[in-house]
């Protein structure tokens, strides 16, 4: 197992350039198995979540190769159609193989994905859409099994007590891609990530409409056909290196982003007092001495994103003052708590409010990473605290950060990757 080892207190300055999404990616991988034939997906970033998807989809019977952050994915007539437990496990991200999948075959068996760090993480969205679309739904042993003649268009509410879902959109939209008649999705998410699918999938021949809006429409196409298409660069990525320039006191011009797609972030950063500013494709973030605690409120898309919010409790921890975030998504996605307080932070947890007392400084000390978004946050108070900072168990990051190390040191931090 890998750790970095990190001296902090230095301003980190320079310029940077986004990945492509993760999220976005994931699902679009998936997606390609609606069509047989030859996909090609560009601006992919190299990460492991995406290098463990690439093994789901060879699993299922396709052929991928993965190179220059391009994947050329080449799909069978005849897939695999179930997914066992030690695949799903490990990425909950494999459940979008029930929506391709009974798209394409009209059933599926995937293992019920099991617990997660970040809090509960139900499917029940998942199914009630599928079951709109005329599946038959059982739970067996471990295993969803969803079995339908041919799929049926339907109009469907699809939000639960937590708000609209990511996952249980996308995969209801790859699934109604192919169903016969026409599907109305109420109350979908309308994160970037999940346009960034339909778009993928009106690329495939997909007649999607009502993209990035909370009703979404998918006429069911009798075929789709095998694409060329670039990824949406990676918001929370993008973010979280803004979030590193801020908090060290630096100055980032981060180039190849979407700053429309992070405008919820942007908005706290310059409400701290950062100075902050944007153009098309570019956000420049210059930090200032002066800061303001703020409130923060995390819901779904466009409010500000719950993939965030771990990164913004340290930054916070470094703000004179007191700040508040509600986290209104997974309500115990505070993990990364503890090992701040380990560096000096002062965070009291009530509820799924975190309270945030900014101190003077952090100190550097050993911490261990619980997942991906708490991992960056003990890479950004490190970067930020005096001394030397261990961060132990980074292959959390490396699911869903591309070579962040490389990244950081471009722009002066002083990490290095070793052997635990
Ligand atoms: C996606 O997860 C992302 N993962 C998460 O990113 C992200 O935190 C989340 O969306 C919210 O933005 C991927 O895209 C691979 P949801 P997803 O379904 O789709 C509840 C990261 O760090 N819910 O939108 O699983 C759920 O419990 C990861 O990159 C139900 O109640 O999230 C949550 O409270 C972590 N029933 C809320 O909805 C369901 O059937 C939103 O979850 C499904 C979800």
């Amino acid at each position: 197992m890998d750790k970095f080892v990190i001296k902090g207190g230095v301003k980190l300055k320079g310029e940077l350039s986004a990945s492509g999404s993760k999220n976005a990616v994931l699902p679009i991988m998936v997606a390609s198995l609606l069509s047989c034939g030859k996909s090609v997906i560009r601006n992919v970033p190299d990460v492991e979540d995406v290098r463990y998807m690439i093994k789901v989809l060879e699993y299922l019977k396709a052929k991928v190769d993965f190179n220059n952050h391009t994947l050329v994915i080449e799909v069978p007539e005849k897939l695999n159609f179930k997914a066992p437990y030690d695949l799903v496990r490990k990425m909950r991200a494999s459940y979008y193989v029930m929506g391709a999948l009974l798209g394409r075959c009209n059933k599926v068996d995937v293992s019920l994905p099991g617990g997660c760090a970040i809090g509960e993480r139900p499917v029940d969205l998942h199914i009630k859409g599928f079951e709109h679309l005329g599946c038959k739904i059982t739970l067996e042993h471990g295993y969803i099994k969803a079995r339908t003649r041919k799929l049926k268009g339907s109009d469907m509410f699809l939000e639960g007590s937590k708000g609209p879902s990511v996952g249980a959109t996308i995969n209801v939209m790859m699934a109604a891609s192919l169903a016969g008649g026409k599907t109305v999705i109420r109350g979908s998410a309308i994160e970037p990530e999940v346009g960034d699918v339909a778009h993928f999938l009106n690329a495939m021949g997909a007649k999607i409409t009502g993209i990035d809006t909370s009703i979404i429409a998918i006429e069911g196409v009798e075929k789709l056909h095998p694409v060329d298409f670039s990824v949406i660069p990676d918001r929370i990525e993008g973010a979280t290196l803004l979030t590193a320039a801020a908090i060290t006191g630096g100055e980032l011009y981060l180039k190849n982003c979407n700053p429309n797609h992070m405008s919820s972030v942007l908005e706290k950063f310059r409400e701290i007092g950062h100075n902050v500013k944007t153009d098309n494709k570019t956000v420049y973030l210059k930090a200032v001495k002066n800061l303001n605690p703020v409130e923060i409120n995390v819901l779904p898309y466009p409010f500000f994103p719950t993939d965030m919010q771990a990164q913004f409790t340290s930054l916070l921890s470094l703000v004179n003052g007191m700040s508040v975030i509600t986290e209104n998504i997974f309500e115990k996605r505070y993990m990364h708590v503890p090992e701040l307080a380990r560096m000096g932070a002062d965070i009291s947890i009530d509820g799924n409010k975190a309270i945030i007392r900014g101190v003077k400084k952090l100190l550097g000390a050993p911490t261990m990473a619980s997942d991906l978004r708490a991992s960056a946050a003990l890479v950004l108070a490190a970067l930020a605290a005096k001394g030397e900072s261990e961060v132990k168990r980074i292959y959390h990051i490396d699911r869903g950060y591309e070579s962040i190390e490389k990244k950081l040191r471009k722009i002066g931090a002083q990490i290095r990757r070793a052997e635990e």
